[in-house]
């Protein structure tokens, strides 16, 4: 009785591969429609794209989280368990939308854009993918607007993942929340607004704002609401220079942050 169907299926994964492409455009292959030479074109393409570096922290109770000692706390729960006798396994989660690596929107401290619905999902991918600068800052200082008129990050330079001080200390491996990260001052925040281009800023700990001026440097970002700020960002370990990244949040509607998922591509 099974057979039927698993036939139906090589057929039309046959007919998928062998009849000239309707499923996917020319170009991959150099002869279309010959599923070997497809493949083999593929797996060339795949070899070419280069280096992936995962500038994600991973997510686990000890990931830290603003203003708590204790980490992000349990994240899993198995609601259905094969070891108690289900026929599958199968998790829900629980974890606060700015713990670890992740996203700000508008609405996070502007209460009337989060009235007016600029949440996580209106931040627009363009900004969130593309070309991007990683750069080092003076580790004696905040970011102030003297650091980041010492950066001279040209004109046009649309994304920029700063590494500080953070990375050095560690500070998101610790699982309590360390009031002394380092990140943009008000001065430094307007500094950048007036005179680059930078769209995304990145940073090595929970917020890009100093805690001393961790809600007026916020405020100074979100105003236009076309900088999008991501934050947690593991940045160890990777040399400075250019590269692609990639930043994709979850689409919650309503949330003014998210977890958010970052690669690097050379
Ligand atoms: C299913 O869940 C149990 C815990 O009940 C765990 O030990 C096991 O590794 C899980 N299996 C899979 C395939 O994830
Ligand atoms: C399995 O069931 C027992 C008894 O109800 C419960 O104590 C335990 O937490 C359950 N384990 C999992 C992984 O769901
Ligand atoms: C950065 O500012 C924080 C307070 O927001 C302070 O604790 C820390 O020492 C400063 N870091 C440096 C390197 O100046």
């Amino acid at each position: 009785m099974r057979a039927l169907p698993i036939l139906l299926l090589f057929t039309a994964l046959f007919r998928a591969f062998s009849s000239s492409n309707d499923a996917y455009p020319s170009g991959y292959g150099d002869e279309p429609g010959i599923c070997l030479s497809s493949s083999a074109k593929l797996q060339q393409r795949e070899a070419y794209e280069g280096e992936i570096f995962d500038i994600t922290h991973p997510y686990t109770p000890n990931t830290p989280l603003g203003d708590s000692a204790e980490g992000t706390g349990q994240i899993l729960r198995l609601l259905m368990s094969m070891k108690n006798g289900s026929d599958y396994n199968l998790s829900e989660m629980r974890l606060c939308v700015h713990a670890g690596t992740h996203v700000d929107a508008p609405g996070h401290m502007y209460d009337n854009y989060f009235d007016q619905g600029f949440d996580v999902d209106t931040l627009d991918l363009r900004v969130l993918n593309g070309p991007t600068l990683v750069v080092d800052v003076p580790r004696d200082k905040n970011l102030t607007a003297e650091v980041m008129k010492s950066l001279n990050i040209p004109r046009g330079v649309k994304r920029v993942l700063f590494r500080t001080l953070n990375t050095d200390r560690r500070l998101m491996w610790k699982k309590g929340f360390d009031t002394s990260y380092v990140g943009f001052m008000e001065d430094g925040a307007q500094w950048l607004v007036d005179n680059t281009d930078i769209k995304l800023v990145g940073i090595d700990y929970l917020s890009v704002a100093a805690y001393d001026d961790l809600i007026t440097a916020h405020l100074v970002f979100h105003k236009s609401r076309e900088i999008i700020l991501v934050e947690g960002l593991n940045l160890e370990g990777i040399e400075l220079g250019i590269y692609g990244v990639h930043c994709l949040p979850l689409r919650l509607v309503g949330a003014e942050g998210s977890p958010i998922r970052c690669i690097l591509i050379k």
